[in-house]
């Protein structure tokens, strides 16, 4: 069979997640294929890199097998047969960039689990138990965005996700919108970053670090409302008090990163911020449609290092084509 999970843009709603807030997350047309058979064991292959684990995910994992052994642990907990998997990695979202390719990798995994073994889970618990996984795996207390985003995705939609009920929405994006991902080429990972500093901070009452908190899951709201009215013009001042807020109160971008939202808007961004964890890793910005071949050219000629124009597309799927090998 053949499994497609994708990668996620964050459009707002940043580091609320694991607070119980907001987040606006689109899953993008960049993912990881996996085409694979059952087997006794779980046996993948990435790159010419393979893992052996035992179909529980209990075994020696190292790197990105950490992950594929920890989906197996959470499943086994969940009541899944031990039923073993064997198959081909492939991704075109890149690692580290803060596209969401761990919490894709974790999805592709859990469902081809999960097929092998005619053991149903419904999205949102699958999603939960991803992320445990990626907590197991890498120890760092991250939230659910990422799981949520590429399971529930949907074409031509946000996913509006409220972090603490888990009840969600779509939210259809206006098609003269274009969603312009730039890659600032600084990696990040949250193994070695401030992320379970900042979950601690924020849990601890710091008057920033709580205070970007509640605006930022006022500005996911106000995005909301902007885009349902079609008010385009709204979304540039949102997102720019998202990445201030991100950049001065939780003090999760860099200087690197500043440039590249700076170089975006320069360039004619309707709107443009960092995503995802931050440390590193990439912006988001909005252009008019019809500008944003334009837009990403003239950033990637001041500042970042690869870009994207990206396509809200659906969430996780089983005997699909990767859609960004199949353009229609
Ligand atoms: C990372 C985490 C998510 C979320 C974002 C910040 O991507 O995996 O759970 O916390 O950072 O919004």
């Amino acid at each position: 069979m053949s499994i497609w999970a994708p990668g996620r843009v964050n459009l707002i709603g940043e580091h609320t997640d694991y607070s119980g807030g907001l987040v606006l997350p689109i899953a993008i047309d960049r993912g990881i294929r996996l085409e694979v058979d059952r087997g006794p064991q779980i046996a993948l292959v990435s790159n010419g890199d393979s893992i052996e684990l035992a179909a529980d995910g209990s075994g020696d994992a190292h790197g990105w097998g950490r992950y594929a052994a920890a989906v197996g642990r959470e499943l086994a907990l969940l009541g899944r047969p031990a039923v073993g998997i064997a198959g081909t990695l492939d991704s075109d979202v890149p690692q580290g960039a803060g596209l969401g390719s761990s919490g894709a990798l974790e999805v592709v995994v859990a469902l081809a689990l999960c097929a092998a073994a005619e053991f149903e889970v419904d999205p949102l618990e699958l999603a939960l138990a991803c992320q445990r996984a990626e907590r197991r795996a890498v120890g760092v207390p991250s939230g659910i965005l990422d799981q949520a985003a590429s399971l529930l995705g949907r074409e031509g939609h946000a996913l509006l996700l409220d972090c603490g009920s888990l009840e969600y929405r779509w939210v259809e994006l206006p098609e003269e919108l274009a969603i312009v991902v730039i890659d600032s080429g600084e990696r990040h990972s949250h193994e070695g970053s401030g992320y379970a500093d900042r979950k601690r901070e924020l849990e601890s009452g710091h008057p920033h670090r709580v205070r970007h908190v509640r605006t930022e899951n006022e500005r996911v709201r106000a995005l909301v409302g902007a885009l349902e009215r079609g008010d385009l013009e709204a979304l540039g001042p949102i997102f720019a008090a998202s990445h201030a807020s991100l950049r001065d109160d939780y003090e999760v971008s860099t200087p690197r990163l500043d440039r590249v939202v700076d170089a975006a808007l320069a360039a004619g961004a309707i709107g443009a911020r960092m995503t995802g964890g931050g440390f590193g890793g990439s912006i988001v910005a909005l252009a008019a449609r019809e500008d944003a071949r334009g837009v990403l050219q003239r950033t990637l000629e001041q500042a970042g290092v690869q870009g994207w124009i990206v396509r809200p597309a659906a969430g996780a799927t089983r005997r699909r084509t990767d859609p960004s090998r199949n353009p229609a």
